[in-house]
């Protein structure tokens, strides 16, 4: 099947009620969990979650895209990732990604998905910029989001509270033009590249 929102090794598709009990397990996942900017860190139950995507589900399209991030090879989801606060009037949208699958980790499928979905943004919504908050321990993300082009443009002290103490903020984004220059781009022609 050709996917209208793929990477190289992903696709990002649409959640579906089925979805809930493995987005249900990534949620309970620590790991993931201490380095994912959602405001609610609590586990969630699985009624939750069937509440969150219908939520989803009927936001979609409006300010909101939220895409389950599936391998290439066999469709099976690793995590997700969406667009959020996507503004048309001023053409900008924030990005978030969260790899619920950690023994996943570090074989390129964030920064893969975060190309599909940067090309989503830029030829599909035609934005002019998304951004994006990492906390500043996360190195492994900000090294995804830089492969990915996007430029550190401010620090947020002391945004986020966790474990007892306070940790810092970095805001990162992505122009338009700076998108239209990466190298990739250069080099193969995929719909959403052009
Ligand atoms: C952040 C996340 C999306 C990145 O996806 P990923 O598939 O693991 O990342 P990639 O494999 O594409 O790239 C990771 C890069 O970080 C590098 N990296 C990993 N750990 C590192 C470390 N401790 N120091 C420096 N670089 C590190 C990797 O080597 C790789 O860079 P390289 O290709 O130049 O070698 C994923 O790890 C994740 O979901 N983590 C948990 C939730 C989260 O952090 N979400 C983001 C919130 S802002």
């Amino acid at each position: 099947m050709e996917h209208i929102v793929r990477g190289e090794r992903v696709f990002l598709r649409a959640f579906e009620r089925t979805d809930a009990e493995t987005y249900r397990r990534w949620r309970a996942d620590a790991g993931p969990m201490d380095l994912a900017g959602y405001p609610d860190r609590a586990p969630l139950s699985l009624v939750q979650v069937e509440q969150r995507i219908e939520r989803i589900t009927s936001d979609q399209g409006k300010d909101l895209f939220t895409f389950l991030i599936c391998l290439l090879d066999d469709e099976r989801p690793i995590g997700e990732v969406s667009l959020f606060e996507v503004d048309r009037l001023n053409g900008s949208a924030m990005l978030g990604i969260f790899i619920g699958e950690s023994n996943e980790w570090g074989k390129g499928y964030g920064t893969d998905a975060v190309n599909a979905l940067v090309d989503f943004a830029f030829a599909e919504l035609r934005v002019e910029r998304v951004g994006l908050n990492v906390w500043t321990e996360n190195v492994r993300g900000m090294r995804a989001y830089e492969k990915a082009g996007f430029v550190h443009e401010g620090t947020l002290r002391h945004d986020r509270y966790e474990h007892g103490r306070f940790t810092d903020g970095h805001v990162m984004s992505l122009l338009r033009d700076e998108w239209r220059a990466l190298p990739r781009h250069g080099t193969s022609v995929r719909p959403h590249a052009r």
